[in-house]
């Protein structure tokens, strides 16, 4: 067992340069094979947490009330594009969002390499900045900088030394930049299933109630849903075509499976923010989440006019016969996206921006014989074969639809 002082000790000296990285990795991989007592992860987030700076916004009001500073953040899944249209929404209906996002881990997206695709966006932000977009358009998409900074360095360490799929790696990750980015309340998405990090539904239960009950002990109230990862969210899994997606749902259009869990997350928030009477839904049919995103976006230097970039070369997948689209599999889709380039290799490597897969057909849904189901897109054609080869026994058609699988698995708070 870590003692206190063993856990302060080596984040301290770790995130100073002082610890060299061979020895966290001896030490990440310890931990992500024995796992840690509540106390230790306990005093590992908070570690975490005092590594840097914590953000307050509690003195910020609009039309003289205080802010109503929520956040949600994702475990991770496959075409989880949910903050580009639920941070709109929740603006549009009077909350505050500062959101330290994430770039991709693992075979996981992440919000800031999506949103970056959008030309000029920037979410290198100052707190003064933060705090203006807080004030006016009502939300913030930065990079964590300054705020736990221990997890910057440990979770690209843990990228390229597998040892992401670990509940108190996932657990102290997340809430040491929740906890330090300012939100009064936090809505957790705790994904579950072949595309998450944590496969089975038992240890995402473990997971979103070890990440609940610190966000509550830390006085940050905070919820969880636990939602299906075994299947791609949505239509499209990579950067550029995310943020399309995005759009879309944004539009009031957009894939059903997008649009209900951007509502339900929404009411999440917004309950949690303690505003009622306020129905998410309408903001996607009035257009008013629409016109916070694209404020939000023009605060961020990003110009939604010029065209988000795609992969010049791409293939497609067609079906061998008709009948039925079967089960798709979150996992084959995310590594055939990665190998495209959505995705890095190597720390700091630069991604893709127009890299990705487009699903054309959902599962249950009727297909022809020869239509397309998949079209891959990258800048590097000579990535397409193992692209091809990840998503080979990802997908099947078939006579009957498969097994349906509700999004919303249940609620922890
Ligand atoms: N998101 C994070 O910020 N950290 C993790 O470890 C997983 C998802």
């Amino acid at each position: 067992m870590l003692s206190d002082d063993a856990i302060d000790w080596v984040i301290d000296n770790y995130t100073r340069g002082r610890v060299a990285d061979e020895q966290m990795s001896a030490l990440l991989m310890a931990i992500f094979l024995r796992g840690m007592t509540p106390g230790e992860i306990t005093r590992w987030t908070a570690a975490m947490v005092n590594s840097g700076e914590r953000f307050d916004f509690t003195d910020l009001e609009r039309d003289g009330r205080p802010l109503a500073l929520v956040d949600k953040h994702s475990t991770g899944g496959v075409g989880d594009k949910l903050t580009i249209p639920l941070v709109p929404v929740v603006i549009a209906c009077g909350a505050a969002v500062p959101q330290a996002a994430g770039r991709g881990l693992g075979h996981t997206g992440g919000t800031l390499d999506k949103l970056e695709a959008i030309p000029g966006f920037s979410a290198e932000l100052t707190k003064t900045q933060i705090r203006q977009q807080l004030c006016g358009v009502g939300a913030a998409i930065f990079a964590a900088g300054e705020l736990a900074p221990a997890d910057r360095k440990i979770y690209a360490l843990r990228d390229v030394t597998a040892t992401t799929e670990s509940l108190p790696l996932i657990a102290s990750s997340i809430m040491s930049k929740k906890l330090a980015e300012g939100a009064r309340a936090l809505v957790l998405d705790v994904k579950v299933g072949r595309g998450a990090f944590l496969k089975t539904e038992a240890e995402s239960r473990e997971l979103a109630r070890t990440m609940v009950e610190l966000g509550n002990d830390y006085g940050v109230p905070t919820r969880a849903l636990l939602t299906d990862m075994n299947r791609p969210l949505g239509l499209s899994v990579g950067n550029a075509v995310e943020v399309a997606e995005s759009l879309d749902v944004l539009a009031g259009g957009g894939p059903a499976d997008v649009v209900e869990l951007t509502v339900a997350l929404a009411r999440e928030m917004l309950a949690a923010a303690g505003i009622d009477g306020v129905d998410p839904a309408e903001t996607l049919r009035d257009g008013s989440a629409m016109d916070r995103f694209r404020a939000l976006v023009a605060a961020q230097g990003g110009d939604l006019s010029l065209p988000l970039p795609i992969g010049a070369a791409s293939e497609t997948v067609t079906a061998p016969r008709g009948g039925v689209m079967g089960d798709i599999d979150a996992m084959g889709v995310a590594m055939a996206a990665w190998r495209l380039g959505a995705g890095r290799a190597q720390p700091g490597e630069p991604v893709q921006l127009g890299a990705g897969v487009r699903l054309h057909r959902r599962p249950g849904e009727p297909v022809a014989a020869g239509e397309t189901l998949f079209t891959l897109y990258t800048d590097t054609p000579d990535r397409l074969p193992a692209a091809l080869g990840e998503l080979d026994g990802a997908w099947s058609v078939g006579d009957a639809p498969p097994q349906e699988l509700p999004l919303i698995i249940d609620r922890i708070d």
